[in-house]
């Protein structure tokens, strides 16, 4: 039963080691913010930081981030870049019927901590691989830049 650094908490999973992070979540541990679309890596729904990358949590076994500090969307606001993002996700009214959003508010903060003014082609770049199915691109580019003008 492996042990894992889930927002900040030593905590004890009952799931084997090759059981795929996004399960051990959602099902071992009822953190259901983070979403299963596709099960493939092609959709980003259920994308969550692994030491601040964004990860796609529905092909990584819990086994591949024993000693690594995993983040879902229940705590991504806990630092400014988490609420500026999740302010501008507010503020422009991004969501539609939501399903994708967790996964894009995750790809969304982990860019802008790696880049404070991304440009529209880096924005592209790191949330090409989060689908939306109600096509909420426009909205979510915007946020961005609205989330990174408020962190100025
Ligand atoms: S559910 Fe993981 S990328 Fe689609
Ligand atoms: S808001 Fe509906 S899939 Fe993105």
């Amino acid at each position: 039963m492996p042990t894992l650094d889930i927002n900040g908490k030593a905590t004890r999973v009952d799931a084997a080691a090759d059981t795929p992070l996004l399960w051990a979540l959602r099902d071992t541990l009822q953190l259901t913010g983070t979403k299963f679309g596709c099960g493939m890596a092609l959709c980003g729904a259920c994308t969550v930081h692994v030491d601040g990358e964004p990860t796609r949590s529905c092909v990584t076994p819990i086994s591949a981030v024993r000693g690594k500090k995993v983040v879902t969307i229940e705590a991504v606001g806990a630092d400014r870049v988490g609420q500026a993002v999740q302010a501008a996700w507010l503020r422009l009214d991004v969501v539609q019927c939501g399903y994708c959003q967790s996964g894009q508010i995750m790809s969304a903060v982990a860019l802008l901590r790696r880049k404070r003014l991304p440009t529209d082609a880096d924005i592209d770049e790191a949330m090409g691989g989060n689908i939306c199915r109600c096509a909420t691109y426009v909205r979510i580019r915007a946020a961005i830049h609205e989330a990174a003008r408020s962190l100025a």
